[in-house]
Formats: C-alpha cells, structure tokens, sequence
C-alpha cells in the first residue's frame, strides 16, 4: 500500500531533534523523500541517517532558517537531490531561555537581544520558509503544501509572553497567506502543539526524570498525556497529504485538548 505522502519530496527545518526529527522518520516511513535541515548539520545527518537505516530516503542540509540565503539554498538541494519540492515543513523554533531554578522568564526580564533572536527564527524563518517554497511551487505550476508548527501558545495565553507572540504571528500568516495563494493551489496550514519532551527550552528528554516530567506535562491536557513529538509530527504529515487537499488557512491543536477548554464541575 502507497504511505500517506508517497513520492513527495519534503523539506523539514529544525529536523535534527524532537517533532522535525520525529517528521522526517514519519514522511519517509510514509514515502517522502526528504530533505534533513537543520543549523546543527551534524544533527541532521544523524536524522538522515536513521531514516535511511529505517529504509527511506533523506538528505542532510545545514541551514539557518533565520538566513534567507540559507533556506534558498536548501530548496535548492532538494530539487538538485530530488528534481521538485511538494511540501515545506517550517518546524524550526527556539524560545525565550528560562531563568536557571525559577522557570519562565516574565515579559520584562527578556533580553532585547534573545527577543531579536527568537523573532528572526520564529517568525522571520517561517516568512523566508514560505517565500522559498511559494517561488519554487509556482516554478513548478503551482500546487504544493506548507506546514509550519506554530504552538497552542499561539491561540492562547500559555507559557512565555514573547514566545507565545511570535507563535501567534505563524498563526496568522497561516490564515493570511492561505488565502493570497490560494488561487494557485498551494495550500498553507500549522500545528499547534501544547507541551512536549524534547531539547527545546533545555529541557533532556533522555535525563532520568524523564518518566516524572512526562507524567507531570499529561496532567495540563485534558487526555492525560504529554504530547508525543510523533503527534505533532503525523498532524502536520496530515495536512501535507492529498486527504487533506481542501483544507488550507487551519491552525490545527494537537494538544490533548487544552484549546478546547476545562471542564467545570464533577
Ligand atoms: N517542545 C514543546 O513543548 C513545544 C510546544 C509547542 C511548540 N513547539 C515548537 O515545536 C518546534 C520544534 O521544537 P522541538 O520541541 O522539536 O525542539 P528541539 O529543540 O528538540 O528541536 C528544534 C530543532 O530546531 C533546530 N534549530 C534551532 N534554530 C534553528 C535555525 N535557526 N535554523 C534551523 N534549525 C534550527 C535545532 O537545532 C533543533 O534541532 C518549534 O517550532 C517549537 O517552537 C515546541
């Protein structure tokens, strides 16, 4: 049986670690061709290289998302690589670093300089993924899917005040932009995720708490568990497939329910 993306070549930032990681062993294991980018190449080739012992097709790019040189340049392997580009996955993000014992940092106690940062790849990286994606789309007569992970923190307040705002920016250029390139076929959607384990915020998603951690990240979601990098992962490879052709402009929850409300009462 043909996979979910079958033949379709993928490119997917932030791939060397947690959902991107996670993103490209599930689009290969679906039948993508992938290309691994990431601004920690040897992450990415360690990526690639599990994807090709798992049997499937990726290849590693050192990018920067934040540089639009860069991101040009990894569209530009993946039609050197594999002779077109169908999807763009724009998962690369950082946050506002905590304050060492004491957890989020509030509003004011951020860095101008950290803020600049998280900007230029939270929002500036997604502007130039989609740049990249709709010049090569149209060069190839239109068609196409972007996808980036945005976050629940960008539909609510939750979490990091900066953060949660360069999250709520994808949300909107999603709605935006699916509505501007819409008459080219090229459909433009996102994941929201609520909290998961992985390296962002340096958090150890190997350390020995991590069964604590896990449990304690379930109970802010309504079903009870953390969410899984795997969850955000099969969501955007969802949006990316031809079942979810007349679906653009949606910033999809995968946060065990969170969005959605709290019950009150028994
Ligand atoms: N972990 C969570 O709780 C959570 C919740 C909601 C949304 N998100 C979002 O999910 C996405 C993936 O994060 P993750 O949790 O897998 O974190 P992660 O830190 O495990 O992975 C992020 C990857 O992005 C890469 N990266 C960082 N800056 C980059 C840049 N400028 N160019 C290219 N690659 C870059 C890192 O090297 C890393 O491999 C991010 O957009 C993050 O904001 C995470």
């Amino acid at each position: 049986m043909d996979g979910l993306v079958q033949g379709k070549v993928a490119l997917i930032t932030g791939a060397g670690s947690g959902v991107g990681r996670a993103a490209v062993l599930l689009f290969c294991e679906h039948g993508a061709k992938v290309i691994a980018a990431d601004i920690d190449g040897t992450s990415a080739e360690e990526t690639a290289r599990l994807a090709a012992a798992a049997g499937g097709e990726a290849v590693a790019v050192t990018c920067n998302v934040a540089d639009p040189t860069s991101v040009d340049a990894a569209v530009a392997k993946a039609v050197e690589a594999f002779g077109r580009l169908d999807v763009v996955y724009n998962n690369a993000g950082i946050t506002i670093s905590p304050i060492p014992g004491k957890g989020l940092r509030s509003l004011v106690e951020c860095d101008p300089e950290e803020m600049k940062r998280v900007e230029d790849v939270n929002i500036n990286g997604v502007v130039y993924g989609c740049q990249a994606a709709i010049r090569q789309f149209e060069a190839q007569g239109g068609g196409g899917a972007i996808v980036s992970t945005a976050s629940v923190a960008g539909l609510m307040g939750y979490g990091g005040v900066l953060y949660g705002t360069t999250k709520g920016a994808v949300v909107q250029l999603t709605r935006a932009l699916a509505i501007e390139v819409a008459d080219k076929g090229i459909r433009v959607n996102a994941v929201c995720p609520a909290g998961m384990l992985t390296r962002y915020a340096g958090m150890d998603p190997d350390g020995e708490h991590r069964g604590r951690v896990l449990e304690g990240m379930g109970k802010a979601h309504p079903l009870g568990r953390a969410i899984d990098p795997r969850d955000t992962a099969s969501a955007a490879m969802f949006l990316c497939s031809d079942l979810a052709s007349n679906i653009t402009g949606v910033n999809l929850p995968v946060d065990g329910g969170l969005y959605a409300g709290r019950k009150v009462g028994g």
